[in-house]
Parts: C-alpha cells; sequence; structure tokens
C-alpha cells in the first residue's frame, strides 16, 4: 500500500520541480523552514542534553507534528539544522540534492587525535581519500565478487555463536555481547585473517570491550557539539577517554601493519584479506600508514555496533511477540530440518527471517539520523531555502514510522515486508524506507550486512528456543531506546537458550 502513495508523492515532487524550472526562483528569496523558536543561546539544546532530555529522532519526531515534515532547529549554538521527517522529503533531500549535501556534521569526539581528517565517515565527497576508502569497502568488501569469496568466514562465525549458545543452554545470555563477538570475529577474519574479539589491547583491554567503550561516548550527545565555545574545556570528557581509545585502536591496527610488512618483505605470502588490499596501495603510495589504521579503525566501529544492535533488536522484538517467534523458528525447522547449523546458501529459504529483519529495521535504524551538511549555494527543500553550511538530518525514524505510508506503524509486523510489498534496501523510489541511508553516502557496508545480518539471527534462533529470565513475561521485554544518537535498548538483552539439539 505504501508504494501507491509514494507514486503520487513522486508525481507530485516531479510535477513541482518541472514548475520551479520554468519560474526559477533563487533560494535566497525563498522562506527558512518553520522551526521552535528556542531560548536566546541555548537554542533548542535543552531537548537534547541534560536532566529532561529524549532520545534525538524521538523529539525531532515530535516536533515534526508541529512544525512539518522540513522544519529548522537551532540546538544550542551548533549552527542551523534542518530535519527532514516524510518519504517525499528524504527523497527530495537524498536524490535531488545529494550532490549539495556533500558533507556530514563532524561532532567534536571525532576531532580527537584529527581522526575526522582522514576518516571515511567524516571527509567530504570531495576528497579523494574519501572515494579511495569507500572504493576499497566496495570492491574488497561488499562486492559480490568478494562476499562469494568470504561467505566460509561467516559461515564459521555464524556456527561458532550458535556452539557457543548452545553450550550455554539454561543460562542467562548477554545477547548483544554474543553476537557482537561474532560480529568482529567476521570482520577481523576478512580485514587481517585473524580473530580479535578476545583479544587484548595495550593495556590488557579486552578489544570488544574497547570497542564499546569508544563508541558509547562516540555516540552519546555533548554539549560540547551543542556550545562549541566549550569544546576545548571537554566538559564530559568526551574527547579525552574517545582519544584515549582511539590510541590504543590506532596501535593495534598499525602492530597488525607492521608485522605484516615485515613478514612480506621476506616471503611474499598472500592472505587474500583486505590487509594485503591496502598494503598493496601503500607500497603505490596511494595510502598512508596513518589513513590505513583510521580506515581499520572506521570499519571496525562501522560495522560492528550497527550490525549487533539490530540482532539485539530483532531478538527483544521476537521475544516480546511469541507468535512471530513461533513463525521465524518454524520456517528454519521446516526448511532446515535436522541440520545442525544455518549457512549463507540456506538463507534464500527463509523469506520469513529476512521480513523479520526489514520489520526491525524500520522500526528500529541503528543509525535513526543521518547527518548531512549542505555545501552548495542555492539549495531548497519543499520551498524552502536551505543556506550552504546548514546542516540536514534525515530522520529514518520518523519515516518508518509515518502513518500516511506504514499502516498501524507502531505494530512490529513482519508480515508487511513479504510477497509483493518485500521493500528493496536500494529501491530508487522508496524513501519510505533507507535504513542503510541513500545516495553517493549510502552504507558502503550494506551487501556485507545484509548476508550477515540474517545468517547471526538464524544461527541463534535455530534448534534453540529461547525463554526470558525467570520472573520475565513477554510484556516485560524493555524496548526502551538509549537516548543516543545509535539506536541501542537501554537495557541490554539478556535471555535464556534452551538447545533442542541433541
Ligand atoms: C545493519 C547494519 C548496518 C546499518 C543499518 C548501517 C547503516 C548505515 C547508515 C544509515 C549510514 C549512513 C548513510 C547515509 O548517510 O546515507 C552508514 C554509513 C556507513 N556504513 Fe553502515 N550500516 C550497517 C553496517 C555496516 C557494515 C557491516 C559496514 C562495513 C563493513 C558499514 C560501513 C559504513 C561506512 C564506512 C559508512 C560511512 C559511509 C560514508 O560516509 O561515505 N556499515 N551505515
Amino acid at each position: 500500500m505504501h508504494y501507491q502513495t509514494i507514486t503520487y508523492a513522486n508525481i507530485t515532487l516531479s510535477l513541482s520541480d518541472d514548475l520551479m524550472g520554468l519560474f526559477h526562483v533563487s533560494s535566497a528569496s525563498l522562506p527558512l523552514p518553520p522551526g521552535p523558536a528556542g531560548l536566546p543561546l541555548v537554542g533548542s539544546a535543552l531537548h537534547f542534553i541534560g536532566p529532561f532530555s529524549r532520545s534525538p529522532h524521538a523529539v525531532l519526531t515530535g516536533l515534526a507534528q508541529t512544525y512539518g515534515p522540513i522544519m529548522s532547529f537551532r540546538p544550542g549554538m551548533a549552527g542551523d539544522f534542518v530535519v527532514v521527517s516524510s518519504p517525499a522529503a528524504a527523497r527530495e533531500a537524498l536524490a535531488e540534492n545529494d550532490a549539495a549535501l556533500g558533507a556530514r556534521f563532524v561532532p567534536d569526539v571525532a576531532h580527537a587525535l584529527a581522526h575526522s581528517s582522514e576518516s571515511v565517515f567524516f571527509l567530504p565527497n570531495s576528497s579523494a581519500l574519501w572515494r579511495r576508502h569507500r572504493a576499497v569497502v566496495g570492491a574488497h568488501l561488499s562486492s559480490g565478487l568478494s562476499l562469494g569469496r568470504t561467505s566460509h568466514v561467516r559461515d564459521r562465525h555464524a556456527r561458532r555463536l550458535a556452539e557457543n549458545v548452545r553450550a550455554r543452554s539454561g543460562t542467562p545470555v548477554a545477547v548483544g555481547v554474543a553476537v557482537l563477538g561474532a560480529v568482529l570475529d567476521v570482520v577481523s577474519n576478512i580485514a587481517f585473517s585473524e580473530d580479535v574479539a578476545g583479544a587484548r589491547v595495550q593495556g590488557g583491554q579486552m578489544f570488544k570491550e574497547l570497542i564499546v567503550a569508544v563508541l558509547q561516548d562516540w555516540t552519546k550527545p555533548n554539549v560540547s557539539d551543542a556550545f562549541p565555545f566549550l569544546a576545548p574545556v571537554d566538559l564530559l570528557g568526551s574527547r579525552h577517554r574517545v582519544s584515549r581509545g582511539l590510541m590504543k585502536l590506532y596501535k593495534f591496527f598499525d602492530d597488525e601493519f607492521v608485522e605484516r610488512r615485515l613478514l612480506s618483505s621476506c616471503d611474499h605470502e598472500r592472505h587474500g584479506d583486505l590487509l594485503d588490499v591496502v598494503l598493496e596501495r601503500h607500497a603505490k603510495s596511494e595510502l598512508t600508514r596513518s589513513e590505513i589504521t583510521k580506515f581499520f579503525t572506521d570499519i571496525f566501529l562501522a560495522s560492528s555496533n550497527t550490525s549487533r544492535i539490530t540482532v539485539e533488536w530483532a531478538m527483544a522484538l521476537l521475544l516480546k511477540h511469541q507468535d512471530k517467534m513461533e513463525k521465524v523458528q518454524d520456517e528454519l525447522a521446516e526448511n532446515l530440518g535436522c541440520k545442525d547449523f544455518v549457512e549463507e546458501h540456506d538463507l534464500h529459504k527463509l523469506p520469513y527471517l529476512h521480513a523479520v529483519i526489514k520489520e526491525t529495521l524500520r522500526l528500529q535504524p541503528p543509525a535513526p539520523l543521518l547527518p548531512r551538511k549542505v555545501v552548495t549555494g542555492d539549495m531548497s527543500l519543499g520551498g524552502f531555502a536551505v543556506p550552504v553550511g546548514t546542516y540536514v538530518l534525515v530522520n529514518l525514524w520518523a519515516i518508518g514510522r509515518d502513518p500516511a505510508v506504514w499502516p498501524d506503524p507502531e505494530v512490529f509486523l513482519p508480515e508487511r515486508f513479504l510477497g509483493d510489498q518485500a521493500a528493496n534496501f536500494r529501491g530508487l523510489d522508496d524513501f519510505a524506507y533507507k535504513p542503510f541511508g541513500a545516495g553517493r553516502r549510502v552504507c558502503p557496508g550494506l551487501d556485507f550486512a545484509t548476508r550477515l545480518v540474517p545468517l547471526l539471527l538464524a544461527s541463534l534462533l535455530h534448534r534453540v528456543q529461547w525463554r526470558l529470565p525467570s520472573g520475565m513475561a513477554p510484556e516485560d521485554v524493555d524496548l526502551r531506546d538509549r537516548g543516543s544518537m545509535v539506536l541501542e535498548l537501554a537495557t541490554p538483552l539478556q535471555a535464556v537458550p534452551v538447545s533442542t539439539h541433541q
């Protein structure tokens, strides 16, 4: 049903484009989008930081109900933000103004150790290094060819995850922690042919814990972002902690790099992994040592949290909705029968499992606000001026719950993604559903994630019954989120696996 709505929206938009072409109006003469006035100086920052703050995506969704799908606001003194909260406005921003939105919002923590200056997340589209980094991910991590070559790595670690969970039959498991370990080991084996989740970094901390600690500060709303003049003081200590964490990650990746380079100068052994590829580029002076360590840091930060969060939310939603849990487990039993472990080539037999993941990403997109920055003049959205330097946030969380597009938007209903309604993450017209973003900055790990995430979820569920810890009923599963820039459960999910595998 929502396709029909989008088609009307598209027609309306393209008609209005044609009219705009006939009577071209400079955006300078257009009004700015409406929005809350905010207190002088403090702007709208109090919505996000402080004792009364709520999740940024939820606050902005509420404000959009008053001010409309294209709304402006000023969080403190950070500059002007425009928030986009409908599929039609998202299409106008991400498809028609993709080039104008050629940079990102760079939070204060990303300046730690000058990380943003060489980071695939934060470099603008005009940067040659950004293009080189994306080309490496596109060709060697997420292309059809590289995914085919690495399916055995995903299968091996998915199986290990299933074995670990089955071995703990009858005892509560922290679902997110178990999944994170699997994701990190998959990525590290593809990156440099080793397991890292349980490895120790400088200072004795486990790699897995270090990643969690860095991401915690990385994604938390920060007073330094709302009031940049306070950034040197680093009131919350976020930049300081992120610097310490990044230093350990850089050292860890740099050691890998040095070790392999020293080895390869003796025996020219090739491992067929990502490190071989970047070392080749280093040899041709296309990537520096510092760019390589930052590249690996970004890949681990980008892949681990998003994939782990998606599986954890899916499990929480299934435990809360036992009828859907039954359906997905029936599908696994019917299609995989007595097979011990799920493998990637089984996934095409599991449409309901895929629908569960799509529905999870609609309700709880791990990156709910796409943060872009306008780099060229004369941009407009919906007849409002969006001047150069403005930050544009596309609110995927609001769009995924837009009642004009999604019937019963608050209901967890995987069935909406079955059959004809099976949305495609890349659908050019479907701006009601973009959990991986869109345009030039679309997630380069999309094809990788859409193989890994279903495989991990299926591995948790196949031949394992899940119960809630004693005393908890399905309605007690807490679906509130932590209130950060990344959408994760406020209460990490604990559940008890009961293995049915003999
Ligand atoms: C369920 C899993 C994932 C989700 C939901 C997700 C979502 C996203 C979103 C929404 C963006 C921003 C896109 C935009 O601005 O239009 C993004 C960017 C990015 N993602 Fe993912 N992602 C996932 C997994 C991964 C994986 C597995 C990798 C790496 C292998 C990855 C690497 C990246 C990188 C490097 C960027 C920055 C791209 C740029 O700014 O040019 N992601 N992701």
